[in-house]
């Protein structure tokens, strides 16, 4: 099944109610999601945390539809935020989220609710000296992210923002987001995108990343390599090295679930590496982008539920 059908049924409501009733499928989620609760994410993140690795933990959820929704996952990030504090393991710590998740869909006002939402988890990662970083929907939302994230950082200026080296425009927003003390997650991009906008070519893709990520480490920001590719983390250390920075200058980031081997090697050796942790029971979308990457997932998904009868 081709990557683009698999995107698009990451999209369909009907595939989604297929997906979720299927009984198996809750044991195959479980290598990419934490788990459905707040208390699931934090287990995760102290196992992470205990072995050197940082974390970065997203409540699960996009197209948010009404303003309570999009309020809840405000307080869901509060209470994970309070939890790790009471912990001692928030400062250092990261979360992720999606404005589509705070309401940025909404038809009235919609941006301004995701803006004042976004703020609100801002305001709680501040107290708990932790850090937020924008996640990278499809690429009709960038300039939108990209507005809000220029008016968080106002106030918050440690606001991170995810681009995605499968864009054209990429290499010029890298420039503009190179500037001292700005955080910038690079990853390759996981959507559906259309050749107006976005590289096809795997190698293209691979070319344009590693152009970003030279601008960045060549720049005054922060930069935080997200990727599993052997060879863009090999050229990231070479990179670095060239620029002058030291393990604690840039990151390396990788999903969880996935090559937790080699995160591990990596933080072992002393690079600062930090996991994504998904949690919360909106896991379709999320878990159809994972299958997509990788023909080797759906078919090991595909194998459960062929021997789940
Ligand atoms: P690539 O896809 O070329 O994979 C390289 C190798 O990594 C593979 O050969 C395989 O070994 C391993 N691998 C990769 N994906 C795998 C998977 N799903 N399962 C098992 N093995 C896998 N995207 C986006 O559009 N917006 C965003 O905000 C983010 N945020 C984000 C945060 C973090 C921390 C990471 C690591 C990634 C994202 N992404 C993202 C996803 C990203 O765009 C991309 O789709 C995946 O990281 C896969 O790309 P790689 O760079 O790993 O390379």
């Amino acid at each position: 099944m081709p990557r683009s059908a698999i995107l698009a049924a990451a999209r369909s409501a009907r595939a989604r109610s297929l997906i979720e009733t299927i009984p198996m499928t809750r044991s195959v989620i479980d290598r990419f999601v934490a788990g459905p609760e707040t208390a699931d994410a934090v287990r995760v993140a102290s196992e992470l945390m205990a072995d050197g690795r940082r974390v970065t933990l997203d409540h699960l959820g996009e197209d948010t539809t009404d303003r309570v929704q999009a309020r809840a996952t405000v307080d869901a990030y509060r209470t994970l935020l309070t939890v790790l504090a009471d912990m001692g393991a928030s400062a250092g710590s990261d979360v992720s989220i999606k404005l589509s998740a705070v309401g940025r869909q909404l038809p009235a006002d919609g941006e301004k609710i995701a803006l004042d939402n976004a703020r609100a988890i801002c305001a709680a990662a501040a107290a708990a000296g932790a850090t937020v970083t924008l996640d990278m929907e499809d690429h009709t939302t960038t300039d939108s992210t990209l507005g809000m994230l220029r008016e968080l950082r106002a106030d918050f200026p440690w606001v991170g923002a995810v681009l995605q080296a499968y864009l054209r425009r990429s290499e010029q927003d890298c420039r503009d987001l190179s500037g001292t003390d700005s955080r910038v997650r690079l990853c390759k991009g996981a959507y559906a995108e259309p050749p107006s906008v976005a590289y096809q070519d795997k190698r293209d893709v691979d070319k344009s990343y590693v152009r970003c990520l030279g601008i960045l480490m060549r720049g005054r920001g922060y930069p935080m390599v997200a990727s599993h590719d052997p060879r863009i983390i090999d050229i990231a250390g070479r990179l670095a090295a060239r620029s002058g920075r030291d393990r604690n200058d840039y990151e390396l980031q990788m999903l969880y679930g996935v090559r937790p081997a080699e995160q591990r090697r990596l933080a072992a050796r002393g690079d600062t590496v930090r996991v994504y942790v998904p949690y919360g029971v909106e896991w379709y979308g999320y878990f159809m982008r994972r299958l997509a990457e990788r023909p080797a997932n759906l078919a090991f998904f595909l194998r459960s539920l062929a021997t789940s009868g």
